[in-house]
């Protein structure tokens, strides 16, 4: 009798101990709105100032802030605002006539956003001059927008100046662009982005919470341009987000950024398409990683977890970002610098050929008796090759989000690059025109 009571107690204590863990993982594995403790104060909806959000949950806001502070380096990227001129100087060439050849700092924390888009020397803030700064460049730059979107729609946003708008945006990127006040859930905040997947037949709301984790960063680590003179917040995904499809958007909608000096090749600036770079395929996208696993992972306050929202370079806590899920993690962390030299030396190799071809076309334009049809394939073709570089050169992790297809976008700059010079120089029948390295020989 005695030993029946033991077995019960036994298999009782057995079957508690199996609901309760039953009960923590699936705790663990609910979204953030089920998971977020009771708050202490009520948040107004879109509350632009974090602090706010901060009584209710002082672990994610606490992390957010160091993002301001963070300034340790990695070989090619990490948190303080190294010039990508000085490191670079082919860089300086290939942006002439543009304002990213006077200024172009490589990217830090979050909480500096407002700070550094202020501080830009790109900016122009005369308002009399029709090349003037609109109001969109601060689309993602503030937790203030989410308000100011619901409150003027974003087109009458967009219509104002950089200065107009200043006086409205007092906070940095903040709780407001990723959560829904009151639920916590991660929403697309961006209507620029909303209204690019409603037009590929898209909608967020139907989206996985891992998909989500992903989905929030596409909020702004996105290629997009400014549309008509409205200046209309717009991103070029309507035949799909390869760097090919969005090529062929702006070909059709007859898009340029800027007209290159003494060529008028019709430019396109690439902006930081992380989000269309790791969804192409990549290793990771594919086995269901998210930009969240290894941006915000989980870590500890005594026995609190949390999502940091100390966002950084992952090879800054590799235990924390990759240990998740590699065993290994000094063997993934070397992975990532192989992968990132390779990237880094072919990407040099790209800049070289696109300034042998832009020096060709400079040439083949001088001489004043090229065949126009030869010639404006060259430019055609100078304009793909460089966009094509500038997708991987300003996607932020030199092409470890998606290795194989970094390679494999570069190597088809290199061949466009290369097609465009002897086009140029078969357009004046001048072979000495494909010679390479003459850019500099010539200065
Ligand atoms: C498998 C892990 C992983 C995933 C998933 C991932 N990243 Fe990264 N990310 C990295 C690594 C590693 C680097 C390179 C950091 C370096 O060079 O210091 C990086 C670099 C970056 C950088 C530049 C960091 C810096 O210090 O300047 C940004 C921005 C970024 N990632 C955003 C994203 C976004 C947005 C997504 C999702 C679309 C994403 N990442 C998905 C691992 C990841
Ligand atoms: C750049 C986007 C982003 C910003 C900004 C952001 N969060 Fe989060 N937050 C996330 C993501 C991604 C998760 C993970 C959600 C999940 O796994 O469902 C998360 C999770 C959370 C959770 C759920 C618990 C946890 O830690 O996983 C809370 C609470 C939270 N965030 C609060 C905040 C607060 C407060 C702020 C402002 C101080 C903030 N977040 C700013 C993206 C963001
Ligand atoms: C509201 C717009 C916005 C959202 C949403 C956003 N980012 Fe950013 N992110 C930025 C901007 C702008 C910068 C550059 C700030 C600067 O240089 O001052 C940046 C910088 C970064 C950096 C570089 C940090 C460093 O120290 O070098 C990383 C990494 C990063 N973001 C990852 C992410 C990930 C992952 C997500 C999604 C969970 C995300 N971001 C969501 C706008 C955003
Ligand atoms: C959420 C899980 C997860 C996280 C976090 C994660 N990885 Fe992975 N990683 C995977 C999976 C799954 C694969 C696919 C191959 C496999 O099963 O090992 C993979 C593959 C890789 C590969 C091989 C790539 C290839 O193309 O074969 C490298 C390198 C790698 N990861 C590096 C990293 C680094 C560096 C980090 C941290 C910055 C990281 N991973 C974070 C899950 C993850």
């Amino acid at each position: 009798m005695k030993n029946y009571t033991t077995l019960i107690l036994a298999g009782l204590v057995i079957v508690l101990a199996a609901v309760l863990i039953g009960v923590m993982v699936y705790i663990q594995n609910q979204p953030a709105e089920v998971r977020a403790i009771q708050p202490l104060v009520e948040i107004a909806e879109m509350e632009p100032d974090s602090a706010r959000w901060g009584i209710n949950y002082p672990n994610q806001y606490h992390s957010l802030l160091k993002t301001e502070t963070n300034n340790i380096d990695t070989t090619y990227a990490g948190s303080s605002q190294f010039s990508w001129l000085e490191r670079d100087p082919r860089q300086v060439i290939l942006f002439g006539g543009y304002p990213f050849s006077k200024d172009y700092n490589d990217d830090r924390g979050h909480a500096n956003a407002l700070n550094d888009v202020r501080e830009t020397k790109r900016l122009n803030l005369n308002d009399e001059d029709p090349k003037h700064t609109p109001a969109t460049c601060y689309s993602c730059k503030s937790s203030d927008n989410p308000g100011l979107w619901a409150e003027l729609g974003m087109e009458a946003y967009d219509a104002m100046s950089f200065n107009e708008m200043t006086p409205n945006i007092n906070n940095s990127i903040g709780c407001s662009n990723c959560h829904e006040a009151g639920t916590m859930r991660l929403i697309a905040t961006n209507p620029a982005l909303i209204e690019a997947l409603e037009r590929q037949g898209k909608d967020w709301e139907t989206y996985s919470r891992q998909e989500m984790r992903s989905l929030v960063c596409a909020n702004c680590h996105v290629e997009y341009y400014f549309k008509g003179d409205g200046k209309y917040l717009t991103f070029p995904w309507d035949n799909g987000t390869k760097v090919e499809e969005i090529i062929s958007y702006y070909e059709e909608v007859g898009f340029k950024d800027w007209a290159y000096p003494e060529t008028e090749s019709p430019m396109l600036k690439a902006q930081h398409p992380e989000y269309e770079f790791f969804t192409a395929g990549s290793t990771h996208y594919e086995a269901g990683v998210s930009c969240a696993d290894c941006h915000m992972p989980y870590v500890r306050d005594g026995a609190t977890k949390y999502s940091s929202h100390d966002v950084h370079s992952p090879l800054l806590n590799p235990e924390e970002a990759c240990g998740q899920c590699h065993t290994n993690t000094d063997y993934v962390v070397e992975r990532v610098a192989i992968i990132q030299q390779q990237v880094a030396e072919t990407k040099i190799t790209a800049e070289d050929a696109i300034i042998d071809a832009m020096t060709a076309i400079k040439a083949a334009v001088a001489a004043g008796n090229a065949d126009p049809a030869l010639l404006d394939e060259a430019k055609k073709l100078h304009r793909e090759a460089q966009f094509m570089w500038d997708f991987i050169s300003a996607e932020n992790s030199t092409g470890f989000h998606n290795p194989e297809y970094a390679l494999e976008v570069l190597s088809k700059s290199i061949d466009t690059a290369r097609r465009a010079q002897m086009l140029a120089a078969q357009s004046v029948g001048d072979m000495s025109l494909l010679e390479t390295g003459t850019y500099y020989e010539n200065k």
